[in-house]
């Protein structure tokens, strides 16, 4: 799964944040390495697709299962901060968006069930419903990174302005 690929708009990373023994991610030193090595290795612009966000995102029951070294997987990624381009995570199933310590980063909605909007302290369980799915379509450009959320499963009436 941890793997590298290069695209005309820089190198995407897919890393490997999953936890063989809970549903909360890991980034063990063995996996901290190969990004390291990734990283050094190149120095144009960095795209990072992860599973589990590394920070938390304001729903309890889901930051309690989000990425568990966080902070020593930043200390790989923070050398590189300024050609981190993008980092697209998925695990909360709820369409997110915003910055991390200057990385911009996306999160799309589940294709099976949603995450609720649930802002409280509660940690368990994890309040899901039925919010449509959709998925993203990234748009790059060499100044800048554009996301689209595609509500593909919606059959309302299509109109012209
Ligand atoms: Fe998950």
């Amino acid at each position: 799964m941890q793997s590298g690929f290069d695209t005309p708009s820089g190198r995407f990373l897919l890393l490997d944040t999953k936890d063989p023994e809970s549903h909360a991610g890991a980034y063990c030193p063995a996996r901290q390495a190969w990004l390291d090595r990734e990283l050094d290795q190149t120095n144009g612009p960095i795209f990072l697709f992860m599973h589990h966000p590394p920070f938390k995102i304001g729903i309890a029951a889901m930051d309690q299962i989000m990425l568990r070294d966080a902070e020593t997987f930043y200390d790989v990624i923070a050398p590189h901060k300024a050609r981190i381009r993008h980092l697209f995570f998925g695990h909360v199933h709820r369409a997110i968006f915003g910055n991390w310590r200057g990385i911009s980063y996306s999160c799309m909605r589940g294709l099976n069930h949603q995450v609720a909007l649930e802002l409280s302290e509660s940690v368990d369980p994890i309040a899901a419903n039925f919010e449509p799915p959709a998925y993203g379509v990234a748009m790059l450009s060499d100044d800048q990174v554009t996301v689209h959320l595609h509500d593909f499963a919606d059959r309302s009436e299509r109109f012209l302005l």
